[in-house]
């Protein structure tokens, strides 16, 4: 057993990614493959699974919208080393592979993914390649109720001699349940000169890859097949409501699992998490919201229902409100212990709030660090600011950031108080413990302790008529 498991961990993995097909049936202008589950295009899930793989490399066969998914890949810099190969015209799955002869060492185990299978588990391929243990070809295979459209497989007792495609099965074959995924792992020693060997005399006139199991039986090359229950993981997309569909199903899955962390969903039906969600202890997740990216929510934090939060750091005991809208983009949100954020909160790059902050509704935070305790509790504009501790930031109040070419900083220095519908108009610096009154317009900075009030003077004349209305001529 150690020395099989040596044998396998000193053989190089290359993935094959066929991503060529149309998928006439999504009628969109943007490639099949490109379509997204959870966010991330189809074919970089099955991208990621490579990289699960440790392969060598991956090898992606493009043909419709080629250019674009070849673009979309580069950009997402995946871990494998990728390379590109064209399919034009698209000749059928055997043909496709042959494109990838070149791309190919010799000494290789290559196995074989579709670009519209997103969902096929990292452990499942690795059971698929000790299958095959750099000898076999091992086929991946599961049994279905209803197998129409599928490769049978053909046995001969427990020996499996063929796959038969749908249009080329007798009668009888076509009664066969166990259908061929479409995922194999073969030698490329031997996938080689089969390759070079099909040939397109078939109901379809495609060169089928399926047909180098004839080879391969023919050859005296064991043929493998390891079968799995689980068809999520070999569900392909074709239209729109089979993507729809296998989203909701991965998406159940992924809050089951959070569950069996401990994580309390109201509803594990109404929660979408599209990258990746890490909870502490004790979290609880209203219904509907939707976590993007990377997200980490610390022990205790509450999220309240229909908030977006997209890379965001919350710490413990933390509460975000309803409809609160977090997205971190490149930069990140951090969310401090027991913060209380929304409802309606929207935090954006750069916001970094310490323990205790609040934020209220209406309340936007960009690229601003507010220490502990400091409360903006309705209505207002943080921006390129640094706001100190204990700092009580008014109703309506908003940092002028923006001169129209540069963007420029407001500092608040610890305990200051700004009134409500205040403009601090930056660069400024409110010193420590000073106040502004309600309706300023500051633009210079003002000392600690002071009370600044920078508006018209009020103006009261007394017994003052107003004008009546004329009546009207006739
Ligand atoms: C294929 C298998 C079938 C299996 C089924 C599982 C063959 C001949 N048949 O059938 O046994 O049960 O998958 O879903 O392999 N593609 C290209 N270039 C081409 C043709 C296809 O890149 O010229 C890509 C498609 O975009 C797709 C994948 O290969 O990602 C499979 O092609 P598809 O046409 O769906 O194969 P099936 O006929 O369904
Ligand atoms: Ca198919």
């Amino acid at each position: 057993m150690h020395s099989m498991k040596q044998t396998l961990d000193s053989l190089p993995v290359d993935v094959v990614v066929m991503a060529a097909g149309k998928g006439t049936r999504m009628k969109s202008r943007l490639p099949k493959v490109l379509q997204r589950l959870a966010g991330q295009p189809l074919v970089q899930h099955v991208l990621t699974t490579a990289a699960h793989l440790q392969a060598r490399s991956a090898v992606v066969i493009t043909g419709h919208g080629a250019a674009e998914v070849e673009a979309a890949l580069t950009a997402s810099s995946p871990t494998t080393a990728l390379q590109f190969v064209r399919q034009e015209p698209q000749l059928g799955t055997g043909h496709a592979v042959q494109q990838a002869v070149p791309a190919l060492a010799d000494d290789g185990l290559v196995v074989i993914l579709s670009g519209d299978v997103p969902l096929t588990q990292a452990d499942t391929l690795q059971a698929l390649i000790a299958a095959s243990g750099g000898t076999r070809l091992a086929l991946l295979t599961i049994e279905f109720a209803d197998p129409t459209g599928y490769g049978r497989i053909v046995r001969e007792g427990a020996q499996v001699k063929a796959i038969v495609e749908q249009k080329d099965a007798s009668d009888a074959q076509r009664a066969i349940r166990e259908v061929y995924s479409g995922i194999m792992a073969v030698p490329a020693r031997l996938l080689k000169p089969w390759l070079a060997r099909l040939d397109n005399r078939n109901a379809q006139g495609e060169y089928y890859l399926t047909d180098i199991v004839k080879f391969a039986v023919a050859d005296g090359v064991e043929v493998v097949a390891h079968t799995i229950e689980d068809a999520l993981q070999v569900a392909g997309i074709n239209s729109p409501v089979q993507l729809a569909q296998l989203e909701r199903a991965h998406q159940l899955r992924q809050a089951h699992t959070l569950m069996e962390q401990g994580v309390r969903l109201q509803d594990p039906a109404r929660l979408d998490v599209r990258g990746q969600l890490a909870c502490g202890q004790d979290v609880e997740i209203d219904v509907n919201c939707i976590f993007e990216g990377q997200v980490s929510l610390g022990e205790g934090v509450r999220v309240g229902a229909h908030c977006v939060i997209a890379n965001c750091t919350i710490a413990a005991g933390a509460v975000i409100h309803p409809f609160t809208h977090i997205d971190g983009e490149k930069l990140g949100v951090s969310v401090g212990e027991g913060a209380l954020i929304g409802p309606f909160a929207r935090l954006r790059p750069g916001a970094q709030l310490a323990a205790e902050v609040h934020i209220g509704n209406f309340v936007e935070v960009k690229n601003s660090t507010l220490a502990k305790g400091a409360k903006a509790n309705h209505l207002a504009y943080l921006g390129d600011a640094t706001v100190g501790e204990r700092v009580n930031y008014g109703a309506g109040s908003i940092t002028a950031n923006y001169d129209g070419a540069n963007k420029h900083r407001t500092v608040i220095e610890a305990d200051v108080h700004i009134g409500s519908n205040c403009v601090l108009i930056a660069p400024v610096t409110i010193g420590a413990g000073g106040t502004v009154g309600g309706g300023s317009t500051i633009t210079k900075s003002t000392a600690p302790g002071a009370l600044s009030v920078a508006r018209g003077k009020q103006v009261s004349v007394a017994n003052w008529a107003r004008p009546e209305k004329k009546p009207k001529a006739k």
